[in-house]
């Protein structure tokens, strides 16, 4: 596949080791007459530069593709899974947990000196058919153990948890807009406070984070989910509940009304409730786009550009997280999500193509980072 932006250097010549890497990223951010050397860093060295952490998702499928574990090795500083944490990974059936995917992923974020993310203990969907059938008096009591076995498992090796994701989802009509599934239909909207204190007791250095989908959007449902969930993270600091993050996804869909402006309000907002934000799932959906790869590229590189120019004027925000690196592994690309949008072509929603080769999007985020006065 012929390279969609030739300008763009590798990051690390093959061959090189990762402490020569080190050391030109050093001596870049060291000595501002190497600026010209920027674009050979990684976007993860360029981050930090910028006074955040850079990372992305990875499934633990993924592993077996050598050179995609080099490109998060020489791009990323933080992992999050996919996956292999979920519940429903996690608890195919009531009686056994399945470690292994999730191990082997901390292994890899270990070997490589990268931070870990754990996605996510509680959340309302994908709920495993024996889950959905348990009596509603056993709910709270199977929250409290997996959260007690899975944190405390990794506690002091992980980053932070996506303790509850996406708590809201208006469509469900349910009393607040909270989303319906089996924590909230058993334990009601208390289920979010009781699983952020259990997973503090179970790892107290891990940061713990409520993470949502939607916000960046500026049609009905993105505002809606932006009023619930500041009036949620009020209350729960409020009632001194152990939150430290609003992750916020980021899953950027330029088909539906955006307000890069009102969205910073809403950053700044957010921020003013003692909590840090990261951008937990960025990536850019090219639905909308024409057909044309190198025109796609490019508008999805704009869009990138535009939302993290916007996202890091705000200095509460500490992470950014693609959600994978390279379109090959993108979720955009799974058969489930390819028929039910219908799609005849292949998206390309992120910094790397499917020979991992960077894109404008790279770039564009390059030059976000750099935007970033520190
Ligand atoms: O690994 C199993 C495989 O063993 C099995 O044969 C196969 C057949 O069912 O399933 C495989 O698991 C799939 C898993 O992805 C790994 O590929 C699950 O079925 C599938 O449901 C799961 O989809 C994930 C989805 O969340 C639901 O968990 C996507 O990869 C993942 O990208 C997506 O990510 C979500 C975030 O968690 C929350 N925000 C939205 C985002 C996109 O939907």
């Amino acid at each position: 596949m012929k390279r969609s932006c030739p300008s763009t250097t590798r990051l690390v010549p093959a061959g090189s080791s990762r402490r020569e890497f080190m050391a030109l990223a050093a001596a870049s951010i060291a000595s501002p007459s190497l600026a010209a050397k920027r674009e050979a860093l990684s976007l993860s060295a360029a981050a930090r530069a910028a006074g955040l952490s850079f990372g992305s998702s990875i499934a633990a499928e993924a592993l077996e593709f050598r050179s995609y574990g080099r490109l998060f090795a020489s791009e990323a500083g933080v992992v999050t899974t996919d996956y292999a944490l979920k519940f429903d990974a996690l608890r195919p059936t009531p009686d056994r947990i399945e470690f292994g995917q999730a191990d082997d992923l901390l292994d890899f974020a270990t070997r490589h000196g990268l931070m870990f993310r754990g996605h996510a203990l509680i959340w309302n969907e994908n709920a495993p058919d024996w889950l959905k059938r348990r009596p509603a008096s056993e709910i709270g009591r199977i929250l409290d153990s997996h959260i007690d076995q899975v944190v405390g498992r990794y506690a002091g090796r992980v980053q932070s948890w996506d303790v509850v994701n996406e708590p809201f989802w208006p469509d469900h009509g349910s009393p607040g807009g909270f989303r319906r599934g089996p924590w909230f239909d058993a334990l009601g909207p208390a289920y979010v406070a009781r699983a952020f204190r259990r997973a503090a007791a179970a790892d107290r250095r891990a940061k713990l984070v409520l993470n949502e989908a939607f916000t960046e959007r500026d049609d009905t449902l993105g505002r809606n989910v932006r009023t619930r969930l500041l009036a949620l993270v009020t209350e729960l600091k409020q009632a001194g509940v152990p939150l430290h993050v609003v992750g916020l996804q980021g899953h950027l869909q330029p088909q539906y009304a955006a307000d890069d402006q009102a969205f910073l309000a809403f950053l700044e907002a957010l921020a003013k409730l003692d909590v840090e934000i990261y951008i937990t799932e960025l990536d850019c959906d090219d639905i909308a786009f024409p057909d044309d790869v190198a025109t796609r590229d490019r508008m999805v590189a704009e869009r990138y550009e535009s939302f993290l120019t916007t996202v890091l004027k705000v200095p509460a925000v500490k992470m950014v997280v693609t959600w994978q690196l390279s379109d090959r592994f993108s979720w955009y690309r799974s058969r489930e999500v390819m028929e039910a949008r219908h799609m005849k072509r292949a998206p390309r929603p992120l910094p790397f193509d499917d020979l991992l080769e960077a894109k404008p999007a790279r770039d564009a985020m390059l030059r976000a980072f750099a935007s970033r006065q520190v």
